[in-house]
C-alpha cells in the first residue's frame, strides 16, 4: 500500500493511474478503523481498480472540542488493517494540507442541516460537506463509498454532489454490526462493559420497530420506541424518529422510503443507529 501525506504527491500518483485507464474508488474516514470501514474498502475493490482510503480527523466537523480531543487515533493499527484489506493507497494528511488558514465555507444544505443530528451538533454538516468537497477535489474518484450508519450524512453529501455537479457516483453500504447487534463505531472503544449491555437497547428497539412496522402507525411506533429506550438504565435519548428518507420530515403516506433513526448517550458516549423500514420506490 502506498501512503501519501501531501495532496501534491497523491494527485501526481492518481493522475498516472487515470492515464493508464484505471478507475478510482474512494473511502473517506476519520480512522480508528473497524470492520464497518473495511466493508466499504471491500465494496470499493469490487467496483474499482485503485482504492484510496483517507484518514483525517477533520476538526471542523466536531462541534465539541472534547469530542475531537478524545477521538481515537490508531494510525499504526489502521495502516495494518488497510494493507490486509487490499487497499492500494492511504491518504493521511496533516490539517494544513487540507485547510488554508482563512478558508471559508458555507453550503446551503437546506433543512436537513438542522434536523436530527443537525439539531444536536450545530455546524457538523458544514464541516462534513467542506472536508468531503476538498477530499473529492483532491482524489477525483469515480466512486465514493459511505455507510448507511451515517444515513443523514449520506443524504446530505448526495445533495451536495447534485447541487455542485461533482462527477462522482456515491454508493451506500450496509451497517456492519457486532454479533450482539451493536452497530460498529469508532466510538465503541469508549463504552464500558455495562455501557455495551445498555447500548443494545438501540438496535433492539430498531429491530422491534422494523418487525412491527405499519405505514399507518408510525407515530405510535415512535412513541413506543421512545418509551422502550427511556426505560433503559444509563441511556439518555436525544431522538428516535421515523422519517421520510428523502426529506427527514415525519414519514407520511407519500413517503417512498421510510427510515427510523436514533441517537442516544450511553454512559458518556453518544451513539447513532438506524434501520430502513420501507423502500417502495
Ligand atoms: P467515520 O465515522 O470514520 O466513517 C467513515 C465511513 O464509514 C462513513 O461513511 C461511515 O458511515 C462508515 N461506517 C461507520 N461505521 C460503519 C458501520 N458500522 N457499518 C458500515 N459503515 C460504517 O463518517 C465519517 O468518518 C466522516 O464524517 C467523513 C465522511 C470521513 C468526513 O470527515
Amino acid at each position: 500500500m502506498k501512503v501519501f501525506t501531501t495532496k501534491k504527491d497523491l494527485q501526481h500518483y492518481l493522475q498516472q493511474c487515470r492515464n493508464s485507464g484505471k478507475t478510482i474508488g474512494f473511502v473517506p474516514t476519520l480512522g480508528a478503523l473497524h470492520a464497518g470501514h473495511l466493508s466499504l474498502i471491500e465494496q470499493a475493490r469490487q467496483k474499482n481498480d485503485e482504492i484510496v482510503c483517507s484518514i483525517f480527523v477533520n476538526p471542523t466537523q466536531f462541534n465539541d472540542p472534547k469530542d475531537l480531543e478524545k477521538y481515537p487515533r490508531t494510525i499504526e493499527a489502521d495502516t495494518a488493517l488497510l494493507e490486509q484489506a487490499g487497499c492500494d493507497i492511504l491518504f493521511n494528511p496533516p490539517v494544513n494540507e487540507i485547510y488554508d488558514d482563512n478558508e471559508q465555507w458555507h453550503l446551503d444544505i437546506g433543512e436537513p442541516e438542522f434536523l436530527l443530528e443537525g439539531k444536536f451538533r450545530p455546524g457538523h454538516y458544514q464541516g462534513v460537506t467542506h472536508v468531503v468537497y476538498i477530499l473529492f477535489d483532491i482524489v477525483k474518484p469515480d466512486f465514493a463509498f459511505f455507510g448507511q450508519k451515517d444515513y443523514q450524512q449520506f443524504m446530505i453529501i448526495s445533495h451536495m454532489v447534485e447541487q455542485l455537479h461533482i462527477p462522482v457516483k456515491l454508493v451506500m453500504c450496509p451497517i456492519m454490526r457486532e454479533p450482539s447487534g451493536l452497530a460498529m463505531s469508532s466510538r465503541n472503544v469508549h463504552l464500558t462493559a455495562d455501557d455495551r449491555k445498555h447500548a443494545l437497547i438501540l438496535s433492539k428497539t430498531l429491530n422491534w420497530v422494523k418487525d412491527h412496522f405499519d405505514r399507518n402507525k408510525t407515530g405510535q411506533l415512535q412513541n413506543e420506541a421512545e418509551q422502550m429506550i427511556n426505560a433503559e438504565k444509563d441511556v439518555e435519548l436525544d431522538y428516535f424518529e421515523i422519517v421520510d428518507g428523502d426529506t427527514l420530515h415525519p414519514a407520511d403516506e407519500n413517503s417512498k422510503k421510510i427510515v427510523a433513526l436514533v441517537a442516544a448517550k450511553v454512559g458518556k458516549t453518544r451513539l447513532i443507529d438506524n434501520v430502513i423500514l420501507d423502500h417502495s420506490s
